[in-house]
């Protein structure tokens, strides 16, 4: 099993949603940086559920733990490792799910691949509460990173079933201030008009025992021109590894994305031009700031599709792996009608490590 990430910057996530904690190790930070704890708080909190109704009603205190790394707030250059206590478990919600697998989850590719082994209570190390220690590792790296002119910030472009969502980023001038906004909220928008018509559609797909999915989109602001490698450590590689290792990601699109399919040559090109303070830029971005997989300066800009959460009330088809049989299933416990405001600061984190490791990997720290 691979809960590890990285090439210079390595993370390694540990736990699962009712184990004693759940926590994360974080080798090759530079020593000598200070962390500010408040910073990480303030990030976790806008992981947290139980924040709103478009997140389960569940409550976890989210407070980490951190046993080494740090002395005095400042980084050693020794691992740094911190855990986060699980309070709020009820596990008797999951006994049924090692034998009625709930479609669209974990439970039936690792009851078959663990052999039974697999701890399914509260989705064991596949839950979504497993993104809490990568929110605590982006928020060690978002610092690192501030140091070094680099801003990250993400929000709900959209949510299914809305008929007017967020704008999307303008693909050359994010501003650092807007960046900054985000990354400060709960369920964060470029338009806060957006975000009510968003809510209303979890809300109405939690009324019909349902959920819906959703994109986020991230923008990464002042990587220097340089980091990555072709072929198999681009950019793109090393971005779209970590945000695939968030639970419910199914697609990872840069810049112009799959949209690219149907344009020209002369309309995708971005129109290269020296700038006035004499750096090279592009007039139009649909490379997503990424070209060979190096970073070229412009905005790195890229979004994640999230699909609907698996765990809805209404009566499902299953398979019952005891007998071998068709099976209908209808899952209790507390779930969230949709993970994608919960996911943002999750994606911001991931961002933020993986620039984090691009610049570590091509001697930029
Ligand atoms: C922040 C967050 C919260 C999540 N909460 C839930 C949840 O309450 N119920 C659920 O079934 N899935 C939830 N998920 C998604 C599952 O963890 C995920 O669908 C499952 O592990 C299967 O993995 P896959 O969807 O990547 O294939 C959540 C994901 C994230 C990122």
């Amino acid at each position: 099993m691979s809960s590890s990430w990285g090439n210079s910057i390595r993370i390694s996530i540990f736990g699962g949603s009712h184990t004693q904690a759940i926590g994360v190790n974080i080798e090759g930070l530079p020593a000598g940086e200070r962390i500010e704890l408040p910073e990480i708080l303030a990030q976790m909190a806008r992981r947290a559920p139980g924040q709103d109704k478009t997140a389960t009603t569940r409550k976890e205190s989210d407070q980490p733990q951190v046993l080494c790394g740090l002395l005095d707030d400042v980084t050693t250059g020794a691992p740094l490792c911190a855990i986060i206590e699980n309070t709020n478990q009820r596990s008797k919600d999951y006994s049924q799910l090692k034998v009625l697998p709930r479609p669209g989850h974990a439970d039936y590719t690792a009851e078959v691949k663990y052999g039974g082994h697999q701890d399914v209570r509260g989705g064991g190390h596949f839950s979504g509460r497993l993104t809490a220690p990568l929110v605590f590792a982006g928020a060690v790296a978002r610092q690192i990173l501030a140091r070094r002119g680099i801003t990250v910030g993400a929000h709900v472009l959209k949510i299914a079933g809305v008929k007017i969502n967020d704008q999307p980023f303008h693909p050359t001038e994010v501003s650092r201030e807007l960046l900054d906004r985000l990354s400060s909220e709960y369920f964060p928008v470029i338009n806060p008009e957006a975000r009510e018509s968003m809510r209303q559609s979890i809300e109405k797909a939690r009324l019909s025992q349902d959920s819906v999915g959703g994109i986020v989109e991230c923008a990464i602001l002042g990587m220097p021109v340089g980091a990555g490698d072709p072929i198999f450590d681009g950019a793109e590689n090393r971005i779209a590894s970590i945000v695939f290792g968030i639970p419910a990601v199914k697609g990872v699109e840069f810049g112009a994305g799959f949209s690219v399919a149907d344009s020209r040559g002369s309309e995708n090109n971005d129109p290269m031009y020296v700038s006035e303070d004499g750096s090279v830029r592009t007039r139009t971005n649909n490379a997503g700031g990424i070209l060979g997989g190096i970073t070229n300066g412009m905005p790195l800009i890229f979004r994640a599709a999230f699909k609907p959460t698996s765990s809805i009330s209404r009566e499902q088809d299953t398979v019952d792996l005891s007998t071998h049989t068709n099976a209908k299933l209808v899952v209790t416990g507390r779930h969230d009608p949709c993970v994608v405001p919960r996911a943002a600061p999750v994606v911001e984190a991931a961002a933020s490590i993986a620039a984090l490791d691009l610049l570590a990997q091509s001697r930029m720290l």
